[in-house]
């Protein structure tokens, strides 16, 4: 039996066909039962089966295996769990004769508390606490619930049959109910049976709930599910997810799958939202929209969540990864069509403009020598949590749209529709996707995307123009300074002068010259700052990867930033290569590439930004980079932060505190990113308005002047101020916390309760979130701790590992921990200490977390030493703080 062990896939003795599962939950005890008749196929020569199971207690007199044509029934001599690889042999003594059976076991299991396998989770009702049971499978948790196949491409169906549930709950699963059974006060509650699908995918929900409902214009039903006396919450995401599911039929020209779609908001719920087929579960404050108190950036998130939940039914549920090395396909391929289908529904949001937030968080996670490819090898299944991260939903949406855009919006559209067709019902590689593609286009898909998906990281394009010629050469981009020796098929397009001027090629080697007037049609004569003139055909700017639509980064020689620098100043680029532009300067000084004092002056050019995108990823780099000061320059300090405040003038005066009747939705969500910045930099004004508003919102929770979209703000202008001798303004939000029976406040204010720059406030912030008034799926929320917090929440960090481990550690929870503390540290000795740390206290669930936390303390250890040692920053930084615009 030992050789079934640390296998990373089950041996195919047996193909599993049809699944007839009994579950029994008790929501007193917490404890459930069932039972599992298997129809499967014999397809080698074997004396055992071998299948997933975990922490569930097998009755093992009750296996066995009755051969279909001689009705034959064998019974196990052996049944055997190996826990730490979730597996369950049962060995007969005889060959199993080849072809169908049926194999039968009963088993028990508790609800657990870990929001993962048949779990309980906790809601108040009149009062009462009450439990549900709730179901989360992906990625390797159905073995959990019972014993099966546990891999998605073992497929098969599913009839699923709930005993024992008292009849006054909902209970829900994939499909539709076929017969509900009434005896006293229980009820037999039984599903029709599912179509082909992955294990991953199976669902139950049983507890109490209130609906709306609606159907699409094929009939599909849908309904939002959520806690009783909050159906009206439920309406926004009803309206997004009928309309979602006609737009993917239209695009991926086959129908939505099953009669019904639910959607559940479950108040305890470890990651965001989860695909179930026909039941896809939500955290609540991605399903429930409330018309008084929610920001327009929780509508926003409800939309696009949906979007992405129910992309998968097509990408995901009805063609299946083969194996979680192509995960990529399945969450990047979400997250790329949730854009795709929110700028269909709400164009004024500018959501491709918005992308960008997801480009970015790609490539600063690729650009660590700790990232890994795309398609990345999967050896056990205890690595699988860590792999959902920003390689495979954002680099991976990032690749999609490169793709895209290379081969045009039609094409991708209609091989992607054979893709679905052809493997609709069954599993897909990567390379699958690439050969319906290379089909529908006739360009090399292949090829070109091999290099993207099976090496880690990308490439910095250098750009130069010497004697009429452009020069581009690329190295691997290392955020730590490193080059590596990665090379991609790179496609470059440019900009001359003006978006009419647009050009493109692929890069297939390191390096490449293209003649100017042959390329372009016209001469360059940079860094004097003319405007654009078509008859005289010289251009005074060149932008290098338009719209940022390839996942590379730009490095310009300076007379071509410098004129980059005047055509933002003049507004003459769109908001898209205005981010790029400022975003890759960015990661250029990281990587030491570039002067602190020059990625100011850049950031100068801003003062009149205005678009919702640039200027809240201009935010998240100035928040960085007032840290990085405060540790290589603290004397600089007061006069970065001034100019922080300083570049912000301009749109917090456009904007002002109050919404304008009819304004859109991208300025409701960049005037709380404003203040809120403000605040954090320390801008007086700011504070005490926020704390007039703030008062008066503790007056009256309606009062007009502090709205859902500038609320958070508020609190962090409160937290700037509390500490030990200054506790009302922090006991007044903790008091909101708790009256609050809405998740996206409680949410807004554990966002904001650790920003405190007190660290005594800190360490009671940080407690807090260990208590029973944070659940658990909440506490990584109030880990944004201030950059004077940090240490206090360091030794926090290790005084609490063996509690944190024990209570999030087998889920990615947990690395959210470690990456929100560790890696805000930026010297060598902190490096040392943290390895030392969880050397003695490892743990298997952070370990691609920790390497990736640990290089970012090295990364800004050696950029704040670099810092230090820049001549003439102090003189820059002055010119740059007193500058009057
Ligand atoms: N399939 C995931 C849910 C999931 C995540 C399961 C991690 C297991 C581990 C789901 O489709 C998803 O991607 N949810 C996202 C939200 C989405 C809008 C990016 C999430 O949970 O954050
Ligand atoms: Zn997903």
């Amino acid at each position: 039996m030992e050789q079934f062990k640390g296998q990373p896939r089950l041996p195919k003795f047996a193909v599993p066909k049809r699944y007839e599962l009994r579950l029994k939950p008790d929501l007193t005890t917490c404890k459930f039962g069932g039972s599992v008749s298997v129809d499967l196929d014999i397809v080698a020569d074997t004396q055992f089966i071998v299948l997933n199971a975990a922490e569930l207690s097998v009755d093992a007199g009750s296996v066995s295996f009755t051969h279909r044509d001689s009705s034959k029934v064998f019974k196990p001599s052996k049944v055997e769990a190996f826990q730490e690889d979730g597996i369950l042999v049962l060995e007969f003594g005889e060959t199993l004769p080849i072809g169908p059976g049926v194999l039968a076991i009963g088993f028990e299991g508790i609800l657990n508390d870990n929001m993962k396998g048949f779990y309980r989770s906790t809601y108040e009702h009149n009062g009462e606490k009450k439990n549900m049971a709730v179901t989360q499978f992906e990625p390797v948790d159905a073995r959990r619930c019972f014993p099966c196949w546990d891999e998605p491409a073992w497929k098969a169906t599913f009839k699923i049959t709930l005993d024992g549930v008292p009849s006054e709950l909902v209970a829900l699963s994939n499909m539709p109910i076929l017969e509900e059974k009434v005896d006293g006060h229980l009820k037999t509650v039984s599903y029709l049976e599912s179509p082909i699908m992955s294990t991953y995918l199976v669902a139950v929900v049983i507890g109490l709930f209130d609906y709306v409902e609606d159907h699409t214009s094929d009939g599909v039903k849908v309904r939002v599910y959520c806690q009783v006396g909050k159906a009206n919450q439920g309406k926004f995401a009803l309206y997004v997810a009928v309309k979602t599911l006609e737009l993917y039929k239209e695009y991926f020209a086959v129908p939505y799958s099953l009669p019904k779609l639910d959607m559940v908001a479950i108040p305890d719920f470890s990651a965001g939202a989860m695909e179930n087929y026909g039941l896809v579960t939500y955290r609540e404050t991605a399903l429930l929209f409330d018309e008084q108190h929610s920001a327009a950036a929780n509508k926003q998130r409800v939309a696009t969540v949906v979007a992405h939940e129910l992309a998968h039914q097509w990408f995901g549920n009805l063609v299946t990864m083969e194996w979680w090395t192509h995960l990529w396909l399945n969450e990047g391929f979400a997250t790329w069509v949730s854009y795709l289908a929110t700028d269909s529904l709400f164009p004024e949001w500018k959501i491709w403009t918005q992308f960008l937030d997801e480009l970015t968080d790609g490539l600063k996670l690729d650009g660590l020598e700790e990232s890994h490819p795309i398609e990345v090898e999967i050896n056990h299944a205890a690595e699988v949590d860590e792999i959902f991260d920003a390689i495979s939903y954002r680099k991976g949406a990032s690749v999609i749209r490169m793709l895209q855009s290379y081969l045009g919006a039609e094409v991708f559209q209609r091989s992607l529709a054979s893709y679905i067709k052809k493997h609709a019902s069954s599993n897909a590689k990567t390379e699958d996707l690439w050969a319906a593609l290379e089909e529908g286009s006739g360009e090399p898909v292949n090829k070109l995307m091999n290099s993207w998906t099976n090496q880690k990281g990308y490439p910095v394009i250098s750009v130069k123009v010497k004697d009429q010629k452009l020069e581009f050469d690329q190295t691997q981009f290392y955020s730590s300074g490193s080059q590596g020796d990665g090379q991609w098929i790179v496609p470059i397009t440019l900009c001359c002068d003006s978006y009419d001027v647009h050009k493109s090629f692929l890069l297939q080697s390191k390096s490449e010259t293209l003649d100017i007037k042959e390329f372009l049609g016209c001469s360059v004569a940079t860094g004097c700052g003319r405007a654009s003139n078509k008859n005289n055909a010289v251009c005074s700017w060149i932008k290098v990867n338009v719209d940022q639509t390839g996942f590379y980064r730009v490095k310009y020689e300076e007379e071509l930033a410098a004129a980059l620098r005047n055509a933002i100043e003049k507004k003459h680029l769109s908001s898209t290569d205005r981010f790029g532009i400022l975003d890759d300067s960015f990661a250029l000084s990281m990587a030491r590439q570039q002067s602190f004092a020059s990625l100011l002056t850049l950031l100068s050019a801003y003062r009149e930004e205005l678009d919702y995108t640039v200027l809240s990823n201009l935010i998240t780099i100035s928040y960085k980079l007032a840290r990085i000061a405060a540790d290589a320059v603290p004397e600089l300090l007061d006069l970065i932060n001034q100019f922080f405040i300083g570049l912000l003038q301009y749109s917090a005066e456009k904007l002002g505190w109050q919404p304008k009747p009819g304004e859109s939705h991208l300025d409701a969500m960049l005037r709380g990113d404003i203040l809120t910045a403000l605040a954090v930099f320390g801008h007086d004004q700011t504070i005490d308005e926020a704390s007039r508003r703030f008062h008066a919102f503790l007056d009256d929770r309606n009062t007009p002047l502090l709205p859902p979209d500038i609320r958070k703000a508020a609190y962090v202008a409160v937290m700037q101020r509390a500490s030990a001798s200054n506790r009302s303004g922090y006991e007044s939000l903790l008091r909101v916390y708790r009256e609050t029976d809405l998740s996206q406040e409680k949410t807004r204010i554990l966002g904001s309760l650790a920003s405190c720059p007190d660290p005594n406030i800190t360490l009671e912030v940080l407690n807090f979130l260990l208590t029973p008034e944070v659940r658990s799926q909440d506490a990584v929320f109030g880990l944004a701790v201030s950059s004077e917090g940090r240490e206090t929440a360091w030794t926090w960090l290790k005084a609490n590992w063996e509690y944190i481990s024990k209570t999030w550690g087998s889920g990615f929870l947990i690395t959210r921990f470690v990456s929100a503390i560790v890696s805000s540290f930026a010297s060598f000795e902190k490096v040392k200490e943290i390895d030392e740390f969880f050397k003695a206290h490892p743990n298997p669930s952070i370990t691609r977390t920790l390497k990736q936390s640990i290089e970012r303390v090295q990364i800004n250890a050696k950029w704040v030493e670099s810092v230090k040692s820049e001549k003439n920053l102090a003189d820059a930084v002055k010119e740059l703080a007193y500058r009057k615009y």
